[in-house]
């Protein structure tokens, strides 16, 4: 039977987050209304998170919970508004980052439905009310946090950086000119924040697979660019 535009609004959250169509969770991963924490009663100029919660300890499904936040209290990102419900809030929020300024990929998340890094996404650019999920495709070890030892196996399995064939010289650096070291531009910069591969189509059922694809091209660049010699592919 074609899906009736009612039919296809049961498919998402009340949040719009969407699901896909004829997907259906066990009834232990359903997830479920959970509770909300109202803006303090002096707040000017407030917007709703609607961030996901798991407890694996506690028995319960995962639910969403909704926090009322003033935007005048939190700095401009959506990792400064996930520090502060924790710290003012709700201590037992639980969410990954380190770096806070997007150079360590550990606040990857979903955001909005889209993943990002949480330190560069700015408030003011989501939705009211914003959703914040997990990496897509991973196991959830609690709330934001995901289970990335198998994509981080797969990156060590597949070794994606430089590997030279003999010692590093004790008593000098092995030289490059500026012209060899602007080839490898565009080819060594990623994080490993794994928004690209838990974001892949095929993820959710090839997620090997993904995960190859996406370490082993810039692999192929850096291998194939770099001249500092000799270097072993
Ligand atoms: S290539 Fe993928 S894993 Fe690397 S930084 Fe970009 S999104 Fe993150
Ligand atoms: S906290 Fe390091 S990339 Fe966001």
């Amino acid at each position: 039977m074609a899906a009736t535009a009612a039919g296809r609004g049961e498919n998402r959250l009340a949040s719009g987050f969407p699901i896909p169509a004829k997907f259906r969770l066990g009834p232990q991963s359903r997830i479920t209304e959970g509770q909300t924490w109202p803006a303090a009663e002096d707040a000017t100029r407030t917007k709703q998170l609607r961030i996901y919660r798991y407890n694996p300890d506690s028995g319960e499904n995962p639910g969403i919970d909704t926090y009322e936040i003033d935007l005048d209290r939190y700095g401009p990102v959506v990792l400064d508004a996930l520090i502060g419900i924790k710290n003012t809030i709700d201590p037992t929020l639980t969410f990954r980052r380190s770096c806070r300024e997007g150079v360590c990929g550990s606040c990857a998340m979903n955001i909005d439905g889209s993943n990002w890094l949480a330190c560069t996404r700015v408030l003011e650019e989501t939705r009211d009310p914003l959703t914040v999920y997990p990496l897509n495709n991973l196991p959830v070890v609690k709330d934001l946090v995901p289970d990335q030892t198998h994509l981080l196996g797969q990156h060590t399995a597949i070794k994606p950086w430089l590997r030279t064939q003999t010692p590093t010289p004790p008593d000098r650096e092995r030289l490059q000119s500026p012209e060899d070291r602007a080839k490898l531009d565009g080819l060594y910069e990623c994080i490993l924040c794994f928004c690209c591969t838990s974001g892949c189509p095929s993820g959710g059922t090839e997620t090997a697979i993904s995960a190859l694809r996406c370490t082993s091209k810039p692999t192929a660049g850096l291998w194939t660019a770099a001249t500092r010699p000799p270097v072993n592919a």
